[in-house]
């Protein structure tokens, strides 16, 4: 090799050992190999070269540029490992850094009561249901065998919306029972639902909101009878209320759905507020049979299959439960009463601990 071919190899590495980054790299490269690069010129000049000369100068020539287009290379490579190195250091993330104090998320009273009531009937064998909050006034009303002037049906306590020209104003639901006609048509009989969920009636003071929860329950089989539905709801109450002896009192009533109706009262001190003592009775839920015209009205035959339905407020037994006195604050996402009612999300509602 010449003089001047050793120098530029010589100059070349010195350089390239010198680049600490790509870009200095690039200019290297660019410098030796480009347009107006070191090599480039000399490759151009070799037309001048004397004749008996340019063979030898041309392969050395040849040889020096593949030498250096391989340096080049592979400083590019080892350029490129340092850089990823040097990220992948800055990036590390340090897994044993304790987790910095959580601020408490609790679980709401009525998500509580939601996943109780899910527990205690998931371990009678009921399964969760859901429906639209937005139902038509067949699955509201007319399915369940409420008559067209029925005063459930009062624009005074239901809120319609505004119909599709000439069909029947679709409504917020008022209650979860149109989850029991929906169930009935979508589910293989034999059935056993709970439907937990959000309901609506034009109503609004201490103890009514617009927008309030309750559970559908509906179980329909063969050979269904009111022994059922009593066992059922007092199982349920006492597990729920946390009293093995919490009375339970079965009171007649009347539903359009349901035949015959009744009331479901627990006993409590109305003084004190203290559930299963003393001598007075609290409404908790509605309940009955489900009626024949509503089995019908879905095209199960009622002659061979029977079933209980019940529903109950679940702001209702919430505020009985945990002695919260008025309705308003479960709403009102004040962070302190949430702080005062709320649960642990990580001691979810288990039956083994009694919910
Ligand atoms: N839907 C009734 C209500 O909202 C409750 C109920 C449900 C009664 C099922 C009987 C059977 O008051």
């Amino acid at each position: 090799m010449t003089d001047d071919l050793a120098e530029l190899r010589a100059e070349t590495d010195a350089a390239l050992a010198a680049c600490a980054d790509l870009r200095a790299w690039d200019v290297v490269r660019v410098s030796v190999l480009g347009r107006n690069g070191r090599l480039t010129a000399l490759l151009k000049e070799l037309g001048k070269t004397p004749a008996e000369q340019r063979r030898e100068r041309g392969a050395a020539l040849n040889r020096l540029k593949d030498a250096l287009a391989e340096a080049i290379e592979s400083r590019r490579i080892a350029l490129e490992a340092a850089e990823l190195e040097t990220r992948l250091a800055a990036e590390r993330l340090d897994p044993s850094l304790p987790p910095r104090p959580m601020p408490g998320g609790l679980i709401h009273p009525i998500s509580r009561t939601m996943e109780e009531m899910a527990a205690i009937f998931g371990a009678m064998g009921f399964e969760i249901a859901e429906g639209p909050d937005v139902e038509t006034d067949w699955h509201n009303f007319s399915a369940l065998n409420i008559p067209a002037h029925h005063p459930a049906r009062d624009d005074q306590d239901t809120f319609y919306l505004t119909a599709p020209a000439g069909a029947p104003p679709p409504v917020l639901r008022t209650h979860t029972s149109p989850v029991q006609i929906r169930t009935m048509l979508e589910r293989p009989l034999p059935l056993r639902v709970i439907v937990p969920g959000r309901t609506y009636r034009a109503d609004h003071d201490a103890t009514h909101s617009p927008m309030f929860h309750q559970c559908e329950g509906l179980v329909i089989d063969r050979d269904i009878t009111l022994a059922h539905l009593k066992g059922c709801l007092i199982d349920f109450l006492r597990a729920f209320f946390a009293a093995p002896n919490l009375p339970v009192r079965f009171r007649a009533s009347y539903f359009p759905f349901t035949e015959p109706s009744m009331e479901v009262d627990i006993g409590w001190d109305r003084k004190s507020g203290e559930l299963g003592k003393g001598s007075d009775w609290l409404e908790i839920l509605g309940s009955g049979m489900v009626h024949p015209r509503v089995l019908a009205n879905v095209g199960i035959d009622p002659r061979a299959w029977q079933g209980f339905a019940f529903g109950m407020g679940i702001e209702r037994v919430t505020m009985l439960k945990h002695g919260i006195p008025d309705l308003r604050p479960f709403y009102e996402s004040d962070i302190r009463w949430l702080r005062h009612y709320g649960f642990n999300p990580l001691a979810p509602a288990m039956l083994h601990e009694g919910a």
